[in-house]
């Protein structure tokens, strides 16, 4: 008889601080990447596998709405992790998909979705009766190949994504959690984010990367990334707040300005950007406090800092930045460690 097999997962999304940038293979890596996954921005998953003899067919959804526009890129993910979870060559797949924050907040969802999506679909493997050897290891791969920053949102906290000789059990196909070696100081984060543009940005990652493969900065930036990664971990290690501020700059602003010397080369940043960083920079001065920002592939700015500097930040934020973002809109987040239990 042939069954049906339900479950639903969630994934949050997250920050990276030594960037992705640029792929190899099959959405493998140029360097190495470390990130820490969100707490409030999450994609949750219901999924219901429907077992059959013929091709597999997909419905997804999409908050309730029937989203067909999304099938060719999920039917491409899917002809990409056959090989791993080869139940997806039969049967009738339908996935239902929300998000807790909103769509045209200019937040990416790409890492969340993926990562429940993948994480949803090894629980049907396992209820379909098959085993694997490492069930983090393998969420982990399948979102990578459904997007690569979603490799760093199947599990919570601090993860590194890319081989590096620095970390023996590091890979280029998944990402591995590094929680035990981060100092206590790094656990409770603050990620206040200014949507400075609400709408989906002009140039998309996906794209950008790909400009990366002829990039007269290529050599460059995988060094510079491969030191970053270095640096970082040692600050993480250490406590060390000033030495991860520097690399969280310096990781944002060569990202951007990678984009510019692209060819065809673009601009994601907004004037409103640079007049947040520059007076997030003077109130540090002013304050001398531990306080840094970083952005993605888009024009808000994400301001990190330690959960007790909230009193001092939160109202340097409504009073001199909530004026620089679309609607006034702040997403106030900060990180999710394993025991904060999403
Ligand atoms: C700037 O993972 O969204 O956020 O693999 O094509 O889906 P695809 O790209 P994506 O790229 C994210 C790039 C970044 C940096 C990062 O998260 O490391």
């Amino acid at each position: 008889m042939q069954s049906t097999f339900n479950t639903y997962k969630e994934a949050p999304s997250n920050i990276a601080i030594v960037k992705y940038w640029g792929k190899k293979d099959i959405q493998k890596p140029l360097n190495p990447s470390i990130s820490f996954t969100l707490s409030q921005a999450v994609t949750k998953t219901k999924l219901e596998y429907f077992e059959g003899d013929k091709d597999l067919s997909l419905d997804f959804l999409f908050e309730g709405q029937n989203k067909g526009s999304f099938i060719p890129k999920l039917k491409t993910f899917i002809s990409n992790i056959k090989h791993l979870l080869p139940f997806l060559n039969q049967g009738h797949l339908r996935i239902d998909s929300s998000n807790t924050f909103p769509h045209s907040s200019g937040i990416a969802s790409s890492a969340s979705s993926m990562a429940s999506l993948a994480k949803g679909l090894v629980d049907i493997y396992e209820k379909l009766g098959h085993s694997h050897n490492n069930r983090n290891l393998l969420e982990s791969e399948i979102a990578r190949l459904g997007s690569g920053s979603a490799c760093r949102s199947t599990q919570l906290g601090w993860t590194l994504w890319g081989s590096t000789p620095l970390l023996p059990n590091s890979s280029d196909q998944y990402g591995v959690l590094i929680n035990d070696t981060i100092d206590p100081l790094f656990n409770s984060l603050q990620d206040s984010i200014l949507v400075i543009r609400k709408g989906t940005k002009t140039v998309s990652s996906t794209l950008g990367h790909s400009l990366m493969n002829n990039h007269p900065y290529q050599q460059g930036r995988i060094r510079q990334a491969n030191s970053n990664t270095e640096k970082l971990l040692k600050a993480l290690n250490e406590g060390d707040f000033n030495s991860f501020a520097e690399i969280c700059e310096e990781e944002a602003l060569s990202l951007h300005g990678l984009m510019m010397s692209s060819s065809p080369g673009y601009t994601l940043m907004a004037p409103e950007s640079l007049k947040a960083i520059n007076r997030i920079k003077r109130f540090r001065d002013d304050q001398n406090i531990p306080i840094t920002y970083t952005l993605d592939a888009g024009p808000n700015i994400h301001i990190i800092y330690p959960k007790e500097q909230s009193e001092l930040v939160v109202p340097f934020i409504e009073e001199n930045l909530l004026e620089l973002c679309e609607d006034n809109t702040v997403l106030y987040d900060q990180i999710s460690m394993p025991t904060t239990n999403i």
